[in-house]
């Protein structure tokens, strides 16, 4: 499939999955230790965006979607220009808010109703993310350019991560 050329400097390369849990396991620690005592959720998601995205070189498109007005809205992210609203009836994030379960896409083209913001885009995460009280209150996406990107290591720490920081 021909994509669009992007200005948006990025690696793809793939981790073997010692590689990439080690480097999750950095990112970890280094969250655990900048985020200790902080409580602003946007300051967080910005920060959890940042740390990720230089710590996992296939990471494209990295961000959060905030629960609004019931519907998604675009909040902090890295990457090209992502969708401001997605309804709860589409794509992945939806997928993810309406269910409340991690999405694992690895080829958005075969999943049904997919959103594709940037073409380059080829392989998706989604996590909800929720507060302390259990709501819903954004959804964590990670997209890449590489095919089947994200495994059950992605996973278990993003899980890990969101957890730690929002539902705590
Ligand atoms: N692909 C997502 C939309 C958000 S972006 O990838 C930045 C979806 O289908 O929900």
């Amino acid at each position: 499939m021909e994509t669009a050329p992007s200005r948006f400097a990025y690696e793809s390369e793939v981790l073997s999955p010692e590689k990439k849990t080690d480097a999750y396991e950095d990112a970890i620690r280094q969250l655990d230790s900048i985020l200790a005592g902080e409580s602003h959720a946007i300051l967080k998601m910005a920060t959890i965006n940042c740390v990720l995205r230089e710590a996992l070189p296939y990471y494209f498109w990295v961000g959060f979607y905030l629960v609004h007005d019931g519907e998604l809205v675009v909040g902090p992210y890295q990457g090209t220009l992502g969708c401001l609203h997605i309804s709860y009836d589409r794509g992945v994030c939806g997928a993810a808010a309406r269910t409340g379960a991690v999405q694992v896409v690895p080829d958005v083209e075969q999943f049904p109703g997919h959103i594709a913001c940037d073409s380059n885009s080829r392989s998706e995460i989604c996590v909800p993310v929720h507060d302390r009280e259990g709501s819903l209150i954004a959804v964590f996406d990670v997209d890449s350019t590489e095919l089947g990107a994200f495994d059950a290591i992605d996973e278990a720490c993003l899980s890990r991560i969101m957890r730690q920081h929002f539902s705590r």
